[in-house]
């Protein structure tokens, strides 16, 4: 089938992001991205590119380059699905918050109400690609509905998961390991997974382009993900070990990372990972496996979870104890407040469960991000739901200015490994802190040596 026009439902992290890539590169299709949230079409189509709804180094100038051209954002949803040969659907699939599975399964109500809206709209043969990480067998059910449904149109179904990472999306979608596409043995199936491979030539070399049965694409989505958390939670378990026994966790990650079968990346100690993908998507597999009565391989993968609250709690005792064992009324001032540094995105950071504990115990935050407004931080704290949203309010501050979040503080947490915090003037914070002056590091990114010697009392993760 030869694609002049694509839609994809859902303009968010990845919706967004990769039409914009897809359209860049490919001028002769026309790529459109729909979404019924209007606030954020309005925001994608926003003349000021600094207001366009999602920060990600390059992605302004990818977006003034196509849009207007062959890429359009819209909440015409409907026309959108008439029109295009492909349908990429990239909706949020977030844990289940009721019912059965609550707080494990992904909820697909979104993916079904897609594939009910494509089988109702469409006229003629589509392909419809799941581009939101799925549970495996999730193309069956889309199936299903599209077949018993729809207008005796033909529809194939591909998987083509999404491996691009916030903070790095545009050169992740640009230069990407693989694409991966998975679609049905049959001949049909054969030729919809072609016309998917023939968008992506026209930027990513063939030997990179992997397909697969819809299954293995699916399921290797979740693998990825389980296997990258676990790396995470892995150095995390190692970190609290080196804090009891003289090891530093940045030498022991170092000395393994040169194992060329355990590699470099990914191993960095932190508070603890965040973003809307690894805990959703493990617990999601942990579910899937229960549900198969794969009860050991269940707990496994359930144990990367727990180690990260673990580590997360950690970390929030830890300033708790050495502050004296109460930080009750002393005000501590965060660093990062996004789940990782290049990226507007919250969701599942550390520092939400950080902040919460230390509220707990009285503390008063200040909070600096230069990507995080303010009420996304009291929002962030709400939606935890442990306390009034008057008590929130008068627990956490938020700052334009680094210096003047850090003044008269007690300690200093970074939560987000920005870079420009390596640039501060840390005589001049130290100066305006009270005294003894604390820095928890959470991701360790700052000059322990050169703290200490300013005058501070330095506490990394794994050291
Ligand atoms: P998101 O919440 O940023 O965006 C999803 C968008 O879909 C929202 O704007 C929402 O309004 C819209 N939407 C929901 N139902 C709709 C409907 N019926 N019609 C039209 N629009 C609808 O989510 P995201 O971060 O882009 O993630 C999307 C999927 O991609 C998820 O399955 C996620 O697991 C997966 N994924 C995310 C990342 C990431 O880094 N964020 C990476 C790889 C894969
Ligand atoms: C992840 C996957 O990397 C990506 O392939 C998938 O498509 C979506 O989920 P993302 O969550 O955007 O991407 O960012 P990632 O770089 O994986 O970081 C996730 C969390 O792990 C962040 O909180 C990050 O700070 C943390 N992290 C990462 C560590 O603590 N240590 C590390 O060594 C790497």
């Amino acid at each position: 089938m030869k694609i002049t026009k694509i839609c994809c439902i859902g303009a968010g992290y990845v919706g967004g992001p990769t039409m914009a890539v897809i359209a860049q590169k490919c001028p002769h299709i026309q790529v459109t991205v729909v979404d019924l949230n209007e606030e954020r079409i309005a925001a994608w189509n926003d003349k000021d590119l600094n207001n366009i709804p999602i920060y990600e180094p390059g992605l302004d100038a990818i977006v003034s380059e196509a849009r207007d051209r062959n890429l359009f954002f819209s909440t015409e949803v409907d026309k959108a699905i008439d029109e295009a040969q492909i349908i990429f659907i990239s909706v949020n699939t977030p844990t289940k918050t009721y019912g059965k599975g609550k707080g494990m399964a992904a909820d697909l109500k979104f993916i079904e109400l897609c594939a009910r809206q494509i089988a109702r709209v469409a006229k003629d043969n589509k392909i419809v690609v799941e581009k939101s990480t799925l549970p495996v067998r999730t193309a069956e059910a889309i199936k299903s509905i599209l077949d018993n449904t729809g207008n005796g149109v033909q529809f194939q179904i591909l998987s083509n998961p999404e491996f691009l990472a916030e903070g790095t999306a545009v050169q992740d979608l640009l230069n990407p390991d693989r694409i991966l596409i998975g679609g049905d043995t049959t001949f049909e199936g054969q030729k919809a997974i072609q016309s998917l491979v023939d968008v992506y030539s026209n930027w990513v070399n063939a030997d990179k382009i992997l397909t697969t049965n819809v299954w293995s694409s699916e399921l290797s989505k979740l693998t990825a993900n389980a296997f990258l958390a676990q790396r995470i939670s892995s150095i995390n378990a190692m970190s609290e070990l080196c804090e009891k026994t003289g090891a530093d966790i940045n030498e022991v990650a170092k000395a393994i990372g040169m194992d060329s079968r355990i590699g470099s990346k990914f191993l960095k100690a932190s508070v603890g990972f965040g973003g809307s993908c690894f805990q959703k998507d493990i617990l999601n597999l942990v579910y899937i496996a229960k549900s198969y009565g794969l009860n050991e391989v269940a707990d496994y993968w359930e144990q990367v979870i727990i180690m990260n609250d673990h580590q997360k709690r950690r970390f929030s005792s830890k300033i708790v104890q050495t502050l004296y064992n109460t930080v009750s009324d002393k005000k501590i001032t965060f660093l990062g407040w996004a789940f990782k540094k290049d990226t507007n995105d919250t969701r599942e950071s550390a520092a939400i469960y950080v902040a919460n504990d230390l509220i707990n115990e009285h503390a008063k935050i200040a909070v600096y991000d230069p990507k995080v407004s303010s009420k996304k931080v009291l929002d962030d704290l709400n939606y935890l739901e442990t306390r009034s949203i008057e008590n929130n309010a008068n627990s956490i501050t938020s700052h334009l200015d680094p210096y003047e979040a850090c003044q008269n503080a007690h300690a200093i947490a970074i939560l987000t490994e920005w870079d420009e915090f390596k640039l501060y003037d840390w005589q001049k914070i130290y100066d305006s802190m009270q005294k003894p002056a604390f820095i928890f590091d959470g991701r360790n990114v700052l000059n322990g040596i050169e703290l200490t010697e300013i005058g501070f009392i330095y506490k990394g993760i794994g050291s």
